[in-house]
């Protein structure tokens, strides 16, 4: 039997990534002061990394949130991420905590292993599970892992007998990058693990793509908005554009709103073809 993963019930299916924050001490009250907008505006999943600005993200995050009140903490959904040169069971650890420090946060959402590194799945699965025993993280889970990445993810999550496994794959998902539809989406629906859409407006090319531009026009939104209501049309994804512009802030969060119709979503198969063939989904 699978670990079952753990069972996220996000604030809302579309948040604010924060990748490019944190790096520079000039914007960094213009960033701060963007994170509040986005929590004025009513996001409440946020998600950031120890990699970001060297901590420098999270410190921004933490900095925007100081006026939301402790209270209301579990209104929130912070996700952050440990970089492989700190997954160790020990290495884990240390990262979250100091992650936990920087955003003044208490505990995190869902932790992920950023990238799958050198180290051994059980190193980091232990210090996930120290993690959850200390009530450190809610949920963990990966990111840009593959089909391949995950059977042996599942394999050391089994041998470690942990209650919970891994909840979610934070994957780049996009009209202009559509690979995961390959073969890992099914894997993962079929295996109970919700997917987060990164890059979800291609680092932002796809607001001023001009095919989707047009199509966006005629029903009355933008580029942008299209962009994300497509990469949330299934329940089981969410989505994390970053913005550190106020207006595009909200811009943004009015996607979550958006329902694409099946003509629409005909026409941006057409102009973002989805992968060719989909292989049978591997029985692991
Ligand atoms: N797990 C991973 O390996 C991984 C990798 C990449 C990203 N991520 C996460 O996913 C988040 C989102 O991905 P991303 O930052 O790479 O790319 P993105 O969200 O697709 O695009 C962000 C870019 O688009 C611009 N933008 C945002 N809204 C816009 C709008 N309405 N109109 C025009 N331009 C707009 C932003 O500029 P302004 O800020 O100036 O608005 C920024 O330059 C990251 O911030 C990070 O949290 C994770």
């Amino acid at each position: 039997m699978n670990a079952p993963a753990g069972v996220l019930h996000f604030p809302a299916r579309l948040g604010l990534g924060t990748w490019m924050m944190g790096e520079s001490r000039a914007a960094r009250s213009r960033e701060v002061a963007a994170v509040a907008h986005a929590l004025q505006v009513g996001y409440r999943l946020f998600d950031t990394a120890e990699l970001y600005g060297d901590g420098g993200a999270e410190r921004v995050l933490g900095e925007a949130l100081l006026d939301f009140g402790r209270e209301r903490r579990p209104e929130l959904f912070i996700v952050s991420k440990v970089k492989p040169a700190h997954a160790s069971r020990s290495g884990v650890l240390a990262a979250c905590e100091a992650s936990i420090e920087r955003l003044g946060c208490a505990y995190l959402d869902l932790y992920l292993l950023h990238w799958r590194g050198p180290q051994g799945f059980n190193q980091t699965l232990q210090g996930f599970g120290d993690l959850l025993q200390r009530g450190l993280i809610r949920h963990f889970g990966v990111s840009n892992f593959d089909v391949e990445d995950l059977v042996r993810w599942r394999e050391a999550e089994r041998s470690l007998g942990l209650g919970a496994g891994a909840a979610c794959n934070q994957l780049y998902y996009c009209l202009q990058a559509r690979g995961i539809e390959y073969q890992l989406l099914g894997w993962q629906r079929a295996h109970g693990m919700q997917t987060m859409a990164y890059s979800p407006l291609g680092r932002g090319e796809l607001a001023h793509h001009p095919g989707l531009a047009r199509l966006a026009k005629a029903r009355g939104v933008s580029a942008a908005q299209m962009a994300l209501a497509w990469s949330i049309r299934d329940a089981d994804v969410v989505t994390i554009p970053k913005s550190a512009d106020p207006q595009r802030i909200e811009e943004n969060w009015g996607a979550r709103e958006l329902v694409l119709g099946m003509h629409e979503l005909a026409q941006l198969d057409q102009l973002f073809p989805p992968p060719r063939s989909k292989r049978p989904l591997a029985m692991v």
